[in-house]
């Protein structure tokens, strides 16, 4: 069975791990999935010798399923030979567990079977709409310069020819500078809606011929990447699409509200191939990290036939590794990490009563706040640590009329600011001890940092009795502040590599503060930051490639290779010494437009995957080849990035990001270092890679770098990724007592008590056991099944339990020789559950996993009444699911069924 799961898209800032309450937990199934809904993947009649005749492949499985008196009802169909053969059903069985794999995959002519995943909508990590005469916004050409893209648009190269398909939200064609208008001759030439307005992704779409999108509220963000692609020039913001004179095809895929689920992501993709569009984007994903899932597996054999399909690496990154997206993980698809653009958009203030330059505070917009105040600090001693975390002196001043400034440190913003609240205080200014210059959390507070020397600045002159006042005007204020994250790998992007080892995210782009339009209803133009934006840029370089070098699927598929060797590769910070960003959140670095398209040098493969230290591929062969018209002399050279420390030492739990970074690297020997190439000519280089030493494997150390080849003044270059442990050593299954304050897995009992002694459940409503358990990493089968209460096995979780050795391997019908009375869910390629939250009072649905049990098998067959035990299986990674000792398990109390 190919079944995968996937958790909905986190989109978090900052990261903590924090206890929860048991009775936070839902008493329901959360698996992200749509319960009871695979979509099954039959061959195609060509592929099925001598049925061609009798039935189409459709009909056959439908008949297939009645004769096993199987039922089921169909949603969709899917007929693209080559691509995609199957339907999207859904099975008429028990509870959410049913599913009858191992009978439905021994169906004449089925394939795979996979459950159907459901994706949030995306939404960027932040967003605001702008006006024209906001004069401090971004350089709208900055990203372009930063890329390349400049050049190409200076000598006319803007996309002309080549099809773009968008799949998401629609898009407000209505916008002047998309076009105005749809259908051919348009910008936006063709697409379709798949969905219409009211579609959830928990209803039925209802779809139409028209992708206008002009819903109100957030449901609008994604008109932003459409502006990334095509924006027309000549606008109010001077800024435009990186392939403007493209053509989009859009597709809509989303309502105005709620997510969307694979079913029609599938339908979206062969619709798109079907209409032959030359680049398919998707701003869209879910923490998966598993090269499988249906929309994963179809993005990536549609860009296996010659389309280049790019799609968001995530916005996960505060999760730590081992947490990129799918469908993005499609192995020939490429997913797209972002960069931080090197200007931000800031506001400034004047002050009254001393000469001093305009400060600069941390806000897009100027507060909106008229007049002259007067400024009040909480504190004349300008190192002080705790500035205004204690209440306030009762000799304190009536502070409405005032701005307060107040030190930065110790306790919260929003602590400070009540307690300045309640003297009546309104406005706010924090100004900085030291921690850096960035966005802040105040609540509903009108408060804005400033930089440390301007606070120390303003405190100084109150101390000594000048009096100041401040304005914020309104219009005219804004400053261009060179971004202290601009050009790096953004926080926000998810890291890699997935489990099966693949190279993602594979490249880098724009995506961190970019400006670009919004639907006419929001305003029609915004700033955001996502992978969501990086993602479109990808897909609009992708067009320039293909208007210069020919819409063929040969060149389709050598663009990930193009633009992988030419990327420049992203430091891990503005100092200077500090390593490479790790490539399992830069992929191979900051794509180069202008090189991948003009570079005289070639370079291939651009990925050297080393894998775990039990599959490892130490000697990487590429090939260097001079397609210039000059002879070149080449030197080699390694430059290793920091190696992400994926694991925290001691625990079982990945490092949240900011991934820290060691410097141990790998070294890297060359069979020839230096070697000239007459035009035309190639060379094959045997690299020889040898993993760090002396790093703790337990910390599950990623190490990666680069391999460049530098003729003159050009550079490409191979990018490697290697693993200095072994993914068996992994544990997946979470037995401690870290989130819940007791150690998991437990069976919840009908009040929500973890079960500790034998219990009858009538499974009437809600009077049936929970199994909650999380992954601490993922697996690629995770199994529930009944055996027997007199079992003597104790799983190799169980506490107390003496790890277990298995002797035999197993053979279906029996773990570790006890008898398997039936299985009651599996499920194959389950993400790892996430330790990053903002908030630690809330609990996110991707923290753990439950399954509320019924009393049947996966099959529907009731289980008779009596005394069971249920045993949880997950395989570790690279396991091989026919040996036993791959495999953590652990045993249920009894459970009853009196049903
Ligand atoms: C969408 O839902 C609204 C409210 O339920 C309903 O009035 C409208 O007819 C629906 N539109 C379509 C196209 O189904
Ligand atoms: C608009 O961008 C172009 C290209 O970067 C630049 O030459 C020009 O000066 C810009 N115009 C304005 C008004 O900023
Ligand atoms: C500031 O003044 C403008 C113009 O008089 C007015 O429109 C706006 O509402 C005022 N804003 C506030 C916050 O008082
Ligand atoms: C700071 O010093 C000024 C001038 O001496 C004085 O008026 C003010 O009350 C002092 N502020 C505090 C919070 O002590
Ligand atoms: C890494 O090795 C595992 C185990 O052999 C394999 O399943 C996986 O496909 C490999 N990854 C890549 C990217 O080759
Ligand atoms: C569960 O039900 C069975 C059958 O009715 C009974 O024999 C057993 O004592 C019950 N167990 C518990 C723990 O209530
Ligand atoms: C369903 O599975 C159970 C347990 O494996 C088995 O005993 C039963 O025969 C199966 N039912 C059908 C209809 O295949």
């Amino acid at each position: 069975m190919k079944a995968v799961l996937s958790l909905s898209l986190a989109l978090l800032s900052a990261a903590c791990v924090c206890a929860h309450d048991l009775a936070s937990v839902k008493r329901v199934t959360n698996l992200p999935s749509v319960a009871n809904r695979f979509i099954v993947e039959v061959a195609a009649p060509a592929d099925i010798p001598g049925k061609r005749a009798l039935h189409t492949p459709h009909e056959a499985l439908y008949r297939s399923l009645r004769a096993r008196k199987i039922g089921f009802s169909v949603h969709k169909e899917y007929d693209a030979p080559g691509i995609f053969v199957g339907a999207a059903v859904t099975l008429k069985a028990g509870g959410f567990a049913s599913l009858d794999v191992a009978n439905i995959l021994s169906t004449d002519g089925v394939i795979a079977i996979r459950p159907i995943h459901s994706y949030a909508r995306p939404i960027p990590v932040s967003l605001k709409g702008v006006a024209p005469g906001d004069a401090g916004l971004p350089d709208g050409q900055s990203t372009h310069v930063v890329t390349g893209v400049s050049k190409l648009h200076a000598v006319g190269i803007t996309g002309k020819g080549v099809k773009i398909g968008i799949l998401d939200t629609g898009i407000d064609y209505t916008h002047p500078f998309l076009g105005d208008g749809f259908g051919a001759g348009f910008k936006v030439a063709g697409g379709f809606d798949l969905v219409g307005d009211n579609y959830t992704g928990a209803n039925d779409p209802v779809p139409d011929p028209d992708p206008l999108d002009q819903c109100a509220g957030c449901a609008a963000y994604s008109s932003g990447w459409k502006g990334i692609i095509g924006a027309n020039p000549g606008n109010p913001f001077n800024i435009s699409g990186v392939a403007f004179d493209s053509t989009i095809y859009a597709y809509r895929i989303f309502g105005c509200t709620g997510g969307v689920n694979d079913d029609v992501i599938v339908d979206a993709l062969l619709r798109a191939y079907k209409d032959g569009v030359d680049i398919m984007t998707l701003s869209l994903g879910g923490a998966s990290a598993w090269t499988e899932g249906t929309g994963t597996v179809v993005a990536s054999r549609i860009a296996h036939a010659g389309k280049i399909v790019t799609i968001a690496a995530g916005n996960a990154g505060s999760s730590g590794s081992w947490f990129t997206s799918g469908p993005g993980n499609g192995i020939d698809v490429i997913s797209v990490a972002s960069s931080d653009n090197t200007v931000l958009p800031l506001q400034s203030l004047r002050v009254v009563g001393a000469a001093h330059d305009p400060i600069t505070y941390y806000a897009t917009f100027a507060l909106p706040i008229n007049g002259t105040l007067p400024l009040y600090a909480t504190s004349n001693d300008t190192t002080v640590v705790d500035d205004a975390c204690d209440p306030l002196p009762a000799s304190t001043p009536d502070l409405s009329k005032s701005v307060v400034l107040i030190r930065r440190g110790t306790c919260t913003f929003v602590t400070k600011l009540a307690n300045a609240a309640a003297f009546g205080a309104k406005v706010f200014l924090i100004y900085d001890n030291g921690n850096g210059f960035s966005a802040i959390a105040v609540g509903d507070f009108q408060a804005v940092l400033i930089q440390a020397e301007d606070g120390v600045f303003l405190a100084e002159q109150l101390a000594a009795g000048v009096p100041l006042s401040v304005t914020f005007p309104q219009s005219g204020g804004s400053v261009q502040f060179p971004a202290p994250s601009g050009g790096l790998v953004s926080t926000f992007t998810s890291y890699g590599p997935t489990h099966d080892f693949y190279f993602k995210p594979a490249i880098t782009a724009p995506g961190g503060n970019i400006l670009s339009t919004l639907p006419l209803t929001q305003g029609s133009w915004g700033l955001a930051s996502g992978t969501s934006m990086s993602t479109p840029f990808l897909a609009g370089s992708s067009a320039l490639l293909l208007s210069v070098k020919g819409k063929s699927a040969a060149v389709a598929r050598t663009a990930r290779t193009l633009f992988e060797s030419t990327a420049q590769p992203i430091s891990s910070s503005h100092t200077d010494g500090d390593p490479f960003q790790t490539v399992t959140q830069q992929g191979a670095g900051l794509i180069q437009v202008y090189d991948a398209l003009f570079g005289t040098t070639k370079l291939s493969p651009a990925e050297l995957i080393l894998n775990d230290t039990a599959h490892f591929a130490g000697r990487q062969r590429f090939t260097v080849k001079n397609t210039g018209k000059t002879i070149k002399t080449y030197t080699l050279s390694h430059v290793p990035a920091g190696t992400a420390v994926t694991v925290n030492p001691g625990t079982i739990f990945p490092a949240l990001g900011p991934v820290p970074l060691s410097t141990q690297y790998a070294t890297v020997k060359f069979n020839k270092g230096k070697f000239t190439l007459f035009p035309g000519q190639s060379q094959t280089v045997v690299a020889t890679i040898t993993p760090p030493t002396g790093v703790d494997a337990t910390t599950f150390p990623v190490y990666s770098g680069f391999i460049f080849a530098t003729s003159g003044t050009e550079t490409v270059h191979a990018t490697y990724l290697g693993l200095a442990a072994a993914l068996k050593n992994k544990q997946v299954i979470d037995n401690t007592d870290a989130i819940f304050g007791v150690a998991l897995p437990v069976v919840l009992d009908t009040s929500g008590a973890v079960q500790a002694a034998p219990t009858n459940y009538t499974f009437v409503g809600a009077d049936a056991p929970v199994v909650l358990w999380r992954q601490a990493f993922g697996t690629a089968a995770f199994r529930l099944d009944l055996v027997p209460a007199n079992t003597p096995l104790t799983g190799t979780l169980n506490k107390r339990a003496p790890e277990i050795s298995f002797a035999s391997a197993h053979k279906g019908g029996s773990f570790a020789k006890v008898p398997i009375l039936g299985n009651l869910l599996e499920i194959d390629y389950l993400p790892r559950n996430d330790e990053a939250f903002t908030d630690c009072t809330m609990k996110a649905d991707s923290l753990d996993n439950t399954v509320q049990l019924s009393n049947t098998f996966a099959n529907g067959t009731v289980i008779p009444n009596g005394e069971y035990k249920v045993l949880l299986r997950a395989l570790r990674v690279t396991g091989d699911p026919t040996n036993e000792a791959d495999y953590e398990s652990w045993l249920t109390p009894v459970i009853g069924v009196v049903a």
